[in-house]
């Protein structure tokens, strides 16, 4: 059985490791969300992709900074990057992304995978966003679609949806390295959770066996660590042969129902993240704030329920 675009994923990493034609990386990483952004370049035209990139928000006040934001700025500035592209992996629930305020500064084009329509339809329900609320999509500049094929500066680059911890996750393969989302985390902590409206455990593994299956030295960037106990260092680089041979939920001869059992009996262990009420009202639309309602203002809701 052939995957036509884990073919074209394959064919392109090794053309790029052949000939040495990579891309450069560096992360940043959010301690409070547990969050690595990565800014990906292309050395030979300096243009450059931010992955996953995150604005400060604290809760309890409702104000947002842009800290973490103006470190991105700096480092493009410095080192005369050109930004093409800002994407989003998918619509986080743990931190509120910034991506249109590195836009307004730094250019590129906003994308995302193109079922965010249906985590658009969830979340607006969910939210009762009301009619102001696109749910087309529209927010971003491209929905990428499995396959589809882009190019970051010289560098050829293809997404692949990888739904199950969203339905709309999507991972971007620049060159030989791969931006996975939340999909595998370190080896030694295992994968993303799976629980959130409509997220599926039996469809995560599908996504990560699909992963798995390009070259054993793709290069892997992760969304998240949380440090597995016993390592005291932050990680957000592996490989995908790596991950095969060691990731502690799924590595190879770990099969499909033993997956979805281990997923399910750990997520229901697991707490909403803290952040989970903003980051979804606000990475729902792209990064924006909710509309100001008449007094100027944007308001975060909170759904309450009884037991
Ligand atoms: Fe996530």
């Amino acid at each position: 059985m052939t995957d036509p675009v884990i073919a074209a994923a394959t064919s392109q990493i090794t053309t790029c490791r052949a000939t040495g034609h990579v891309p450069v990386v560096r992360t940043f990483f959010d301690d409070p969300t547990f969050t690595a952004t990565h800014v990906v370049h292309d050395p030979a035209t300096m243009a450059c992709a931010i992955v996953d990139s995150v604005m400060d928000y604290d809760p309890a006040s409702g104000r947002t900074d842009h800290a973490m934001a103006q470190e991105i700025v700096d480092y493009v500035t410095a080192e005369k990057l050109k930004v093409e592209w800002l994407l989003e992996t998918h619509v986080h629930a743990d931190h509120l992304s910034a991506a249109p305020w590195l836009q307004e500064r730094l250019g590129g084009r906003l994308g995302i995978g193109e079922s965010i329509i249906r985590v658009q339809d969830i979340f607006g329900k969910m939210f009762n966003a009301g009619t102001r609320f696109a749910r087309d999509g529209s927010q971003f500049d491209r929905l990428f679609s499995d396959g589809t094929r882009f190019m970051l500066g010289s560098l050829p680059a293809i997404a692949l949806h990888v739904p199950g911890h969203t339905p709309a996750d999507m991972a971007y393969v620049i060159g030989d390295a791969a931006f996975i989302g939340d999909t595998l985390f370190m080896p030694d902590y295992g994968t993303a959770r799976a629980d959130f409206p409509g997220g599926d455990a039996r469809t995560l593994y599908h996504s990560i066996r699909r992963l798995l299956s390009l070259p054993d030295e793709t290069r892997v960037f992760l969304c998240h660590d949380y440090k597995a106990p016993g390592r005291d260092e932050y990680a957000w680089e592996t490989t995908i042969g790596a991950e095969r041979r060691d990731n502690v939920h799924v590595h190879d001869g770990v099969d499909e129902d033993a997956f979805v059992k281990m997923r399910t009996a750990r997520d229901a262990t697991l707490s909403l993240p803290n952040l989970i009420m903003p980051s979804v009202q606000v990475n729902m639309r792209g990064g924006h704030l909710p509309e100001p309602e008449d007094n100027g203002i944007s308001y975060i809701k909170i759904p309450v329920s009884g037991s």
